[in-house]
């Protein structure tokens, strides 16, 4: 039988083996997925075992996406250039990689939340492996403008250099966000996990402005929040982003496209 895995640590609330899982029943595919926990020092020998016993192809999770790109062989451009691997693919002594976080990221917006970002205004919070993973799957949507504010005002500097080739970012602190609003507004940081407030002004949300939390299964996280209390009234978690990428995934490995309307109908939970 076919073996995939996702490696992580911690990796037990997972949904990925759920997920892929319920791909394989709709599309008839025969295969194994399952979860494996990686010693935090030890994700290459974690990685090496996983394909001498027949892992096929592996999803990645924190903390591993930056060790992931270190191990492949023939990263993808976009995850070359987000620095960050989720999906490995062996082939013989190749190890192929890709980042799909970031078409997943966009899929979801379009297809399930029905919004569309050509021409629209787009504000990346947070300048880590999230926003870097995001910004060419989104610059490929023709948007208005794509900004990158972060706490660290020169990592989000940076990233406008490195990604100088491609598009052109505007970026800053969140001090820089006076005065201006966008029609989608995403979380790429990770207080998503944590407790903490970003200093958004309130008028950062446009009338009728998309509310993005990349976390998922934290139900209204601090972000989440702050854009209703900011009057914003379509919110959305990155559950829909999880399993778009998981399709990218399960299509790159097995050469068929599941459909992930049943599956986001299914992990969906009302965000309250
Ligand atoms: P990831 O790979 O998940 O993006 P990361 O590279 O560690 O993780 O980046 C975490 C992001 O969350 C960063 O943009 C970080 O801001 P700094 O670069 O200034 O550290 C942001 N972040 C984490 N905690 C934060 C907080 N309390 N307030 C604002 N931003 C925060």
């Amino acid at each position: 039988i076919d073996r995939y895995a996702v490696i992580g640590h911690p990796i037990s609330h997972s949904k990925s083996p759920l997920i892929h899982g319920l791909f394989a029943q709709a599309t008839g595919q025969v295969l194994e997925y399952t979860a494996i926990d990686s010693p935090v020092d030890a994700f290459r020998d974690t990685v090496m075992a996983f394909r001498a016993a027949g892992g096929r192809g592996a999803n990645v999770t924190l903390p591993f996406k930056l060790q992931a790109f270190e191990l492949a062989t023939d990263p993808s451009q976009g995850a070359r250039l987000a620095g960050a691997v989720n999906a490995l693919k062996f082939d013989g002594d190749r190890i192929l990689a890709e980042n799909f976080d970031g078409i997943g990221l966009v899929n979801d917006i379009i297809r399930n939340q029905g919004v569309s970002l050509t021409g629209k205004r787009v504000l990346l919070c947070g300048a880590g492996g999230a926003t870097r993973g995001a910004i060419l799957p989104l610059a490929g949507q023709g948007p208005a403008l794509i900004a990158v504010a972060n706490r660290t005002a020169a990592k989000a500097h940076a990233l406008k250099a490195d990604f100088a080739a491609h598009v052109d970012l505007q970026t800053g602190g969140y001090d820089d966000l006076a005065g201006l609003s966008f029609d989608v507004v995403l979380n790429a940081t990770s207080t998503g996990l944590s407790q903490d407030t970003l200093p958004l002004p309130p008028g950062v949300f446009a009338p009728g402005a998309l509310a993005y939390e990349m976390v998922y299964g934290k139900g209204l996280t601090p972000f989440l929040k702050q854009a209703r209390t900011a009057g914003v009234a379509r919110v959305a978690d990155g559950v829909g982003m999880l399993i778009e990428q998981a399709a990218e995934a399960f299509q790159w490995w097995r050469g068929v496209r599941p459909d992930t309307r049943p599956v986001i109908e299914r992990l969906t939970v009302p965000l309250v």
